[in-house]
């Protein structure tokens, strides 16, 4: 298949659609991106690549960084983390603290803002140096040295990240947070404001599209089983109150963040990821919802 020749047909279909999306601002710094940003890389598990545009550019990856410390996390505490955090789409924003208060602490998943939070109080117990090792997992799975933090991106989040203060405080006085709050929200902010391509995201997911093993290395990320659970709680519970809109339009699990990437696996066959910093209503890049919807549709290469 041409993915080049398709990915240039969308992307001129979808020119002409007025973007009605907004780029996140109650981070500030990232409201300095370049709203007009727009990338595509397609890897398969066979190492083909098929890039488009502002494919090689870093962004903000925000929330997708939530898999990564998802992953890493579950390697570690095993089925005890699900006395921790829930399995269940939230339906609700991804910054929500409705459903914390009547679940006593306890999110309903890893990728709402809540559950993530969990995930990295999960990490500061179990590893001694947890930026770090994040950043060395996300090194090893793309074969990219360079992949970093940005300081700035981190300074804003903590001075603005009002709403995950009060998440992190509120599950502390429920026992789900075992460390001091600072220490957990350090991570949070750092995971949140590493700075990856659409190149290097469709790299980094490969692993989840190939039963748990990185194709470039070989080397075995997660087990076939777990695999199948982090792509079923992408499908689930990745795109927050608009995860049953990108099941029911796209057909991939996925997960997006406030940067205006969305990263899609297609188990078996591809990754794909996409970036267009203006979001829709629910937080998610609005473009990039239409590209993948486009996408899936005209090749047919979606899981339903
Ligand atoms: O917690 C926050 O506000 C952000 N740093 C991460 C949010 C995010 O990307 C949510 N997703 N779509």
């Amino acid at each position: 298949m041409d993915y080049g020749k398709i990915f240039s047909g969308i992307y001129t279909d979808l020119a002409k659609i007025e973007d009605k999306g907004k780029v996140a601002d109650y981070i500030p710094e990232l409201s300095k991106v370049n709203p007009n940003s727009f990338g595509v890389q397609l890897t398969t598990i066979e190492g083909e690549k098929f890039a488009f545009g502002d494919s090689a550019t870093r962004f903000s990856i925000q929330s997708i960084a939530k898999v990564f410390s998802y992953v890493l996390a579950y390697s570690h505490v095993k089925s005890e983390l699900w006395k921790r955090v829930g399995v269940e789409p939230s339906g609700t924003a991804f910054n929500s603290l409705v459903q914390l208060e009547s679940d006593k602490g306890i999110p309903r998943n890893p990728f709402i803002n809540a559950g993530a939070i969990v995930i990295c109080d999960i990490l500061v117990s179990e590893l001694r140096s947890p930026k770090e090792d994040i950043l060395t997992f996300i090194r090893e799975l793309t074969g990219v040295e360079t992949i970093n933090f940005n300081p700035d991106v981190v300074k804003s989040e903590n001075a603005n990240g009002y709403i995950n203060w009060a998440l992190v405080n509120f599950m502390k006085s429920f026992g789900n947070i075992h460390n001091e709050i600072n220490d957990v929200m350090d991570l949070y902010f750092h995971i949140c404001s590493i700075e990856m391509s659409c190149e290097e995201l469709s790299q980094s997911f490969l692993f989840l599209a190939n039963n748990g093993v990185a194709p470039h290395s070989n080397k075995r990320i997660l087990s076939p089983s777990r695999t199948k659970r982090a792509n079923a709680l992408m499908q689930s519970c990745g795109f927050y109150d608009e995860a049953g809109e990108f099941t029911f339009k796209v057909g991939l699990p996925g997960k997006s963040g406030v940067g205006g990437g969305i990263v899609a696996v297609h188990p078996q066959k591809y990754c794909i990821s996409v970036w267009s910093p203006r979001l829709n209503a629910k937080g998610n890049s609005y473009k990039g919802m239409l590209f993948l919807e486009e996408f899936t549709t005209h090749t047919e290469l979606s899981i339903f």
